[in-house]
């Protein structure tokens, strides 16, 4: 495509986030504000997420929260004329891929069109669409450094993850092809597991996060799941919402990238700094997996390689897990009305 890159400077921009009533991008949300945005709409059915996720929101003139379907492409028209820019998040993951294929599969794909589309006909600047490292797939064979071009495994993980992982491939040519047919700018990033301040429990990997603090606080000793030598890798919320702005400022177009922490960890690792962090000294227990729970399961240890991304964009992660872990502690703890009795990071 035979243009300058679209750079767009958040401060005085006018943002659409669809899917906004998430972790994500109620955090993103917040960050644009920050920034000095002249607008940020947020676009969400709840069909996850909640009104008390973005109802801070209302107080800040700039902002507004309209209720709106991906699959209702007049509902997108309207809600993305005059915007600079467009961040997609709307989608299901594996686990409510799992529960419902197809309600799953209209969101991540067809939802994918209605917001081309709409950033088409209103010539949007930008879009920056939310993909996941589940576009290298689970399963024996995804081991290493996993780069942008690492292939998908699908061999032996389950039916849930890599329908859901597919469906971010899919939704990831579309914009390419938008790019192709219409010039529309995009910058595709692939989070990996995000975790912080609002979590909930629609991803399968920070379950080992929220589910370890929720049996700790009950006084029950944690769970891993097998040994513990899983690896996993995650990404604060913080960190990915500078992601995403940075991707709208950034003069990059027509590019995928991992977004994804600073290190990855064993699942015991984990759960031993949650415990520690909540301030507890109970002693983990090993578990067999249970039957019929989407498990995101790797060929062996791993790590997602983040420096195309700062090539790219000029991003990087900042915060260490025993940082992003104890805010979510602090975070949880507060609206549980809980004196936060954990350790500072
Ligand atoms: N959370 C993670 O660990 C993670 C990891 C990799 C990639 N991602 C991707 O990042 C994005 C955001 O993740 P999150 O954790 O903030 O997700 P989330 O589940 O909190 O947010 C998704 C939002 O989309 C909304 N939504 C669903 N169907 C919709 C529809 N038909 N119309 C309008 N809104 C709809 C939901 O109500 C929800 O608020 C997703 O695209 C996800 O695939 C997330």
């Amino acid at each position: 495509m035979d243009h300058d890159k679209t750079a767009i400077p958040i401060e005085g921009g006018r943002f659409l986030i669809v899917g906004g009533a998430s972790l994500v991008g109620s955090t993103t949300a917040d960050l644009l504000l920050r920034k000095g945005a002249r607008e940020v709409v947020v676009l969400d059915n709840f069909a996850f997420g909640a009104e008390s996720v973005v109802a801070h929101l209302r107080q800040d003139p700039r902002a507004r929260i309209v209720r709106g379907d991906v699959m209702r492409l007049p509902q997108l028209l309207a809600a993305s004329e005059g915007m600079d820019g467009v961040l997609h998040l709307a989608a299901a993951m594996s686990i409510s891929m799992d529960a419902d294929p197809w309600t799953g599969l209209d969101v991540n794909i067809r939802g994918v069109q209605n917001i081309l589309e709409a950033c088409r006909a209103n010539r949007v600047r930008k879009l920056v669409f939310a993909s996941s490292n589940a576009v290298y797939g689970y399963g024996p064979g995804v081991a290493g450094d996993l780069v942008e071009s690492t292939p998908f495994h699908s061999v032996g993980a389950p039916t849930g993850a890599v329908i859901y992982g597919a469906s971010k491939i899919i939704g990831e040519q579309l914009c390419r092809d938008a790019y192709r047919r219409h010039g529309l700018d995009y910058v595709v990033l692939r989070y990996s597991t995000v975790y912080g301040e609002r979590q909930h429990y629609r991803a399968a990997n920070a379950l080992y996060i929220i589910e370890t603090l929720d049996r700790i606080r009950r006084g029950e000793r944690p769970r891993v799941i097998g040994d513990g030598s899983e690896t996993k890798h995650f990404l604060y919320v913080g960190d990915a919402a500078r992601a995403n702005a940075r991707a709208f400022e950034a003069a990059a177009s027509d590019v995928a990238v991992n977004i994804s922490g600073p290190a990855p960890v064993t699942t015991l690792e984990l759960v031993r700094l949650v415990t520690r962090l909540a301030g507890s000294d109970l002693v983990p227990e090993h578990v067999e997996p249970q039957a019929g729970r989407v498990r995101l399961t790797s060929g062996g240890a791993f790590r997602i390689d983040h420096s195309a991304a700062l090539r790219a964009i000029g991003w990087a992660p900042e915060t260490p897990m025993e940082e992003g872990l104890a805010r979510l502690i602090r975070w949880r703890d507060a609206a549980a009305g809980l004196d936060a009795g954990g350790a500072d990071a």
